[in-house]
């Protein structure tokens, strides 16, 4: 069953029943300011950082579950009859809605009893606020006398503190109203020169800034008391729970329609300009009024709007490709392209299953989600790197995650994750194949963001793997620390307490369980390294870490084979995890792909026969299962990944991130079907039918799909913010399309499904556009390649002549 569809032509998903298993949201804004926004309406804004800077507030796991957000009502002033176009929070029978999500705006509207309202929400690029525009038609006989009511909740800033310190913050809430804007200006007297504010397009005719005046006592969202009585009461907040609402009249002819343009910004003044006049307490709004002025006039919302597609469609220019298969045309040309950038903007921050408050950006995630995005944006692409670098402590080590707002290491966590230090070789390597700005290398980076603590960024890559050299455990593979990739593999944790995953080195000097993971992440990042030394010219370094990654492939094969697969740990005891010889546990999926990925095993039938028995053992319709047998009861010595009912998150459900590096990997071993294949199982849109069983949005990818022992297998949960984004993307585009930067030019190596005749692909790279058709001549993999009419040796086309912006590669597979 479906809830919509897809509108490929204007790159939207079109939702057409608002009643959606789970609430099916979209972003707004991608620089900056940031919003979630459901397709009823529902979700929150912030400025930068979901959890320090919250504008609007979230209810978190709320009945229904999506509720508080940016609210319109339509009242009929004759009948004293209203409703929401967007369904929440009135709800109520509609007689027409749809949604339609787009790149970086969603289109809400709804119709009742002949008055249609329609909502376009979006964040204009370059500005710190977002608009709500909205279009009332009467499309009744008669003439409708109409009142417009906006609403929006403030968060009061620090969005932990807001869910919590109800005894100081129903004190602290504070606004201003002048020439019909309001103000919300909580803690703007003390440290911060911060605040948010809110206008319309119109005259008003009336507002209100204080909760219990709008929906009045005992009410709801769903029948505010200024809504049914068709009037606000202009009241000003002081304390409790300060909201924007504005009020408007319209008078509609039949036929007729008028525009409503509400906008909510955000405002940082400089430090010294705190009020206006000194002394004063009232907010000084010098630096805003020219925006406010701006957007009063929809003729600006316009051209912002036009703007905002003109942006997008520059970022999905970069790759775009034409295959026999819809789902992936529309994954790669549009949504999975769309949600690499949300992963890169959120991280795992906010979403309808990250509270905003919980994390910042993970280090490991944010490494990895580079390879889904830094073709489109690949100077923000270098300063996330440099970022991450930041937090990265002398001995190679990294903070686990650090805020954006401060960018500095969250200390609640720290380090310790051994997989860590490797991504970042891994996403810098990708940066410079994908840009050849090896000028970033020499850029100086301090250690845990310490001023006078500077080295080039190229140093912080050696010393990632030193930490690896320096951890090293009694079979010779890497030490796990706190866990690997896997966050629920917790080797040193012998706590009771679980979820206490991240402090479980108390009591263990972690010096004896080893990842084989690690072990096989390793071998690709010293490799990855050897590479980049050979192009940034250090021989010596080429062949220092060509040799580490040599030794830890020995290492892998003769300590981490268990005869049919690799395995996955050895525990503090020394017993092996992901082995035959365990009772529950006994595959995992991760070094499988992994170690494949780092081509080990590859000359020896290693690699085949452990992808074989994913195959085997892991895969399932619904995707590739992270391990089996699941774990059905708690094991403390392996912590929290038992902790989980079986086939749920990491114990055996289908934890999609890892999927692609089996694709990868078949790809690698030239298996086309095999690779697309798995890309369909998990690929959103391909998954659309299933809507009622998969739950989360058609278009994006899950982080985790219920695997086979759970009773609900198939079920996604954890959509948007996943490491899913990146590698099915990168799976997709770099291996199964095989479209892949290196460092002495862009490779051509598709390895595609046998009854695909070709595809064709416009992929710009380094500034050059490059427009690429493959045809199959034959059942293989076999690659020639023409470059502007001339035959090429291999499949590496290597860089035009200075001046030519573009080249026609054809190329034939037999
Ligand atoms: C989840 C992991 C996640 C970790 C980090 C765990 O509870 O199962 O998937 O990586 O939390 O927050
Ligand atoms: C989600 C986390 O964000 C990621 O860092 C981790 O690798 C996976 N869960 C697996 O535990």
């Amino acid at each position: 069953m479906k809830y919509g569809h897809f509108d490929d032509q204007t790159r939207e998903y079109v939702i057409t029943r608002p009643d959606t298993p789970m609430p099916w949201i979209n972003y707004i804004g991608c620089e900056n300011y940031f919003g979630i926004l459901s397709a009823t309406a529902g979700g929150y804004s912030y400025y930068k950082d979901a959890r320090l800077r919250r504008l609007t507030r979230g209810r978190y796991n709320n009945v229904p579950m999506d509720f508080g957000g940016r609210y319109i009502y339509v009242r009929d002033n004759a009948s004293g009859a209203f409703f929401s176009p967007s369904w929440m929070p009135v709800r109520g029978k509609l007689d027409a809605y749809e949604c339609r999500h787009g790149m970086g705006y969603s289109i809400i509207s709804g119709k009742k009893d002949g008055i249609a309202a329609s909502t376009r929400y979006f964040v204009p690029v370059g500005e710190n606020l977002e608009i709500w525009d909205v279009t009332v038609t009467n499309e009744r006989a008669a003439a409708a006398d109409l009142s417009l009511f906006s609403v929006a909740e403030f968060c009061l800033w620090d969005a932990q503190d807001d869910a919590t310190n109800f005894q100081r913050n129903f004190s602290t809430g504070e606004v201003e109203v002048v020439d019909e804007v309001i103000y919300h200006k909580t803690e703007y007297r003390e440290r911060r020169n911060h605040f948010a504010f809110f206008a319309s397009s119109e005259k008003l005719a009336g507002f209100d800034t204080q909760r219990e005046a709008f929906l009045g006592p005992w009410r709801g969202w769903d029948d505010p008391k200024a809504v049914a009585e068709g009037k606000s009461s202009a009241s000003i907040a002081h304390g409790w729970q300060p909201i924007a609402s504005n009020h408007v009249k319209l008078s509609l002819k039949p036929g007729e329609s008028r525009r409503i343009v509400f906008f909510l910004g955000y405002h940082e003044n400089p430090k010294d300009q705190k009020f206006d006049p000194p002394g004063s307490q009232t907010v000084n709004k010098a630096g805003v009024l020219p925006t406010i002025a701006k957007f009063r006039d929809p003729k600006n919302v316009d051209a912002a709007f036009a703007a905002l597609k003109v942006f997008w469609d520059g970022l999905l220019a970069k790759c775009q490709v034409s295959t026999p298969d819809i789902h992936t045309d529309r994954m790669v040309n549009v949504w999975n392209a769309y949600q690499c950038m949300a992963t890169f903007n959120m991280s795992r921050s906010a979403s309808t299953f990250e509270s905003g408050i919980g994390r910042g950006l993970g280090f490991r995630d944010s490494n990895q989600d580079l390879l889904g995005f830094v073709h489109m944006v690949p100077e923000r692409a270098r300063q996330r790197i440099l970022d991450l670098a930041a937090t990265q402590f002398a001995s190679g080590g990294a903070y686990h995650q650090y805020q954006p707002m401060t960018k500095k290491g969250n200390n609640d966590i720290g380090g310790g994750f051994n997989d860590d230090p490797h991504w970042l070789i891994i996403g810098v390597s990708q940066y410079l194949k994908e840009t050849g700005d090896f000028s970033i290398l020499d850029e100086a980076v301090p250690f845990d963001t310490t001023p006078g603590t500077e080295v080039p960024l190229y140093d912080h890559l050696k010393r990632s793997i030193q930490y690896a050299l320096d951890n090293i455990g009694p079979h010779g593979l890497p030490l796990i620390g706190q866990a690997d990739w896997n966050d629920c593999l917790n080797l040193n944790c012998f706590s009771d307490e679980p979820g206490q995953s991240f402090q479980c080195l108390k009591g263990k000097d972690g010096k004896r369980a080893e990842s084989v993971f690690i072990g096989g992440l390793m071998v690709h990042s010293a490799k990855e390294l050897s590479a980049l030394a050979r192009e940034h010219g250090r021989p010596a370094d080429e062949e220092f870490y060509a040799g580490v990654a040599r030794d830890m492939e020995e290492v892998v094969k003769k300590h981490g084979w268990d005869g049919e697969w690799f395995l996955r740990a050895y525990d503090d005891f020394g017993h092996k995890v992901g082995s035959k010889e365990c009772d529950e546990g006994k595959i995992f999926i991760e070094p499988q792909g992994y170690c494949v990925i780092a081509g080990i095993g590859l000359g020896d039938g290693r690699a085949r026969q452990a992808l074989d028995s994913v195959k085997k053992y892991l895969a399932t319709p619904h995707g590739i299962v992270l391990q089996q047998p699941a774990y059905s009861r708690y094991r403390i010595e392996l912590g929290e990944i038992s902790s989980y009912p079986p086939g749920y998150k990491e114990n055996a459900g289908i934890f999609c991130h890892n999927n692609p590096w089996v694709i990868i990997g078949e790809t690698i071993l030239g298996n086309g079907d095999q690779a697309h294949d798995y890309y369909s199982r998990i690929c959103p849109s391909a998954r659309e039918e299933i809507s009622d069983l998969h739950k989360n949005e058609p278009y994006v990818f899950s982080q985790m799909i219920a695997g086979r022992d759970a009773p609900t297998h198939g079920e996604a949960k954890n959509s948007w913010l996943t490491g899913t984004a990146a590698w099915t993307y990168y799976a997709a585009t770099q291996w199964i399309l095989g479209i892949r930067p290196e460092y002495r030019g862009l490779r051509v190596a598709p390895v595609i499904p046998k009854t695909w005749d070709g595809f064709t692909a416009t992929r710009i790279y380094r500034g050059v556009t490059y427009d690429i058709t493959v045809k199959r001549a034959g059942q293989g993999n076999r690659i020639a390649l023409t470059v502007d009419g001339k035959t090429i040796d291999g499949s590496v086309v290597p860089p035009p002549p200075a001046g030519v912006k573009s080249v026609k590669v054809e190329a034939v597979l037999s």
